[in-house]
């Protein structure tokens, strides 16, 4: 009994410093003085340039903005950026990003107004997506003549309301009459014509003249 003492306490007399030894080794191999040293890893030359996916790693929310936009800016970002990161003396910031007139030309007219486009189209990743009625509200009638005058003219209590008061939500809506009036008018009155319009004209001096 003694003897197996012995020998077993001589066996973790030389294994222990041994595993010790080894554990050391170990922890030097991948010690972090190595890790840091990037100059002692292997690196790829990249191929032909960034692609629109290396870009989005840094522009993530540019990206995320052009992919939610659910518009026709889905685009390779080179094929706008031509050129980008190119930090030379004397070109600034603004030439170096593109410019919308260079592809779309003036769509509503060459006035300086419609020719500031973030004026409007606020998000250039998301023209349309970032149109917003608060901003068009003072231009609603440059582009919808028609309407602008009938409503400037003013003979009916519609002249009194906002365009975004009934066309709400979101560019583009028309409201029905029904939404604010209900139905007015008895059955009897109204049977056989198609609409309100029929009789009201239309929906801005519900006037039945057409000029
Ligand atoms: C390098 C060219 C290029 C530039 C610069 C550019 N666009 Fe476009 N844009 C396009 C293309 C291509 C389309 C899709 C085809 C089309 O409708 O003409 C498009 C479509 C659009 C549309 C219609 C969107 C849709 O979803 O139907 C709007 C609005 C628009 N662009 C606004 C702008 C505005 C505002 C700017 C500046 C902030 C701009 N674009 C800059 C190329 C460009
Ligand atoms: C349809 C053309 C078009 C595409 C596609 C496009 N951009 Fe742009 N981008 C523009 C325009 C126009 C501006 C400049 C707007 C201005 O005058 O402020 C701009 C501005 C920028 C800016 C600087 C201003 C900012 O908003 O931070 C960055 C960065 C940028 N784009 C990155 C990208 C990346 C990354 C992609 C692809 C994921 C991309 N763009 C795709 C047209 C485009
Ligand atoms: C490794 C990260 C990284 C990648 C990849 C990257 N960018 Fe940038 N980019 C930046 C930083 C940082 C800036 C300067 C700060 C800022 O505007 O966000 C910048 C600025 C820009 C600008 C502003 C104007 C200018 O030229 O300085 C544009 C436009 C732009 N990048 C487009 C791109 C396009 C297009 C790609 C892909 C072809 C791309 N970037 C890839 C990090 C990156
Ligand atoms: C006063 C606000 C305003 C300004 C400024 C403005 N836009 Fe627009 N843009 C709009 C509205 C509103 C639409 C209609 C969107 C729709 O069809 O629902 C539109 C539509 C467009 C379209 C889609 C084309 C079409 O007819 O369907 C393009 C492209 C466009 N704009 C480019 C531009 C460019 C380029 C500029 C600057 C030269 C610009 N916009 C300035 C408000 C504006
Ligand atoms: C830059 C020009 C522009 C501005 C500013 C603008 N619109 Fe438009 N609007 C358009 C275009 C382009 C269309 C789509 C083509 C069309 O049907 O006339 C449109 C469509 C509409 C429609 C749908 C028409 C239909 O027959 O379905 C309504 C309603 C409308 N706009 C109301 C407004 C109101 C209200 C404003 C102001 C808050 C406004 N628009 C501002 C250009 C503009
Ligand atoms: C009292 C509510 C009301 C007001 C205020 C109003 N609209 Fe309308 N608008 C309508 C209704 C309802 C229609 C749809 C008529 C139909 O069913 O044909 C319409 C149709 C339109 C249309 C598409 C048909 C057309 O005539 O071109 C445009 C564009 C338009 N409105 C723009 C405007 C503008 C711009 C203003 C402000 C100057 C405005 N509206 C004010 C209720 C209104
Ligand atoms: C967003 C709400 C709204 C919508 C949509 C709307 N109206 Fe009106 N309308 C009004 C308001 C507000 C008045 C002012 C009188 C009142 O307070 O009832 C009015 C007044 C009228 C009057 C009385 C006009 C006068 O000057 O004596 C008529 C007729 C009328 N609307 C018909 C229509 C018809 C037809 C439509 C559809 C083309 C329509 N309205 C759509 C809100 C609306
Ligand atoms: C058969 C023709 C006709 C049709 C269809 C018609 N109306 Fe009228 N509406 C009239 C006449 C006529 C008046 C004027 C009655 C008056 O002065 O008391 C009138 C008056 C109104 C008034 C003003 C009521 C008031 O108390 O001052 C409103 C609002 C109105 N109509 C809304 C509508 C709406 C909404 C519709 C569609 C659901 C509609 N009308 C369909 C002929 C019509």
């Amino acid at each position: 009994m003694q003897r197996k003492g012995i020998v077993l306490s001589g066996l973790t007399k030389t294994i222990l410093p041994v595993s010790i030894l080894v554990f050391l080794l170990a922890c030097v191999s991948v010690s972090p003085a190595d890790e840091g040293d990037s100059y002692s890893q292997n690196v790829e030359k990249m191929g032909e340039g960034l692609t629109t996916l290396d870009c989005a790693r840094c522009h993530y929310e540019i990206f995320m903005s052009i992919k939610n936009g659910q518009g026709a800016h889905r685009i390779e970002c080179r094929e706008c950026h031509e050129t980008f990161h190119s930090f030379q003396h004397g070109l600034r910031y603004e030439d170096v990003l593109p410019k919308c007139m260079t592809c779309h030309d003036t769509p509503h007219g060459e006035s300086e107004q419609m020719t500031a486009c973030k004026t409007c189209h606020t998000v250039p990743h998301a023209p349309l997506a970032s149109l917003e009625l608060k901003t068009l509200e003072p231009f609603c009638a440059d582009c919808h003549v028609d309407p602008g005058a009938r409503i400037a003219a003013g003979r009916v209590d519609h002249a009194r309301l906002k365009c975004i008061l009934c066309h709400s939500d979101k560019h583009g809506y028309v409201p029905t009459c029904q939404e604010c009036h209900g139905t007015p008018h008895s059955e009897e009155l109204t049977e056989g014509f198609t609409g309100c319009l029929d009789c009201h004209g239309n929906p801005h001096d519900l006037s039945l003249a057409t000029d």
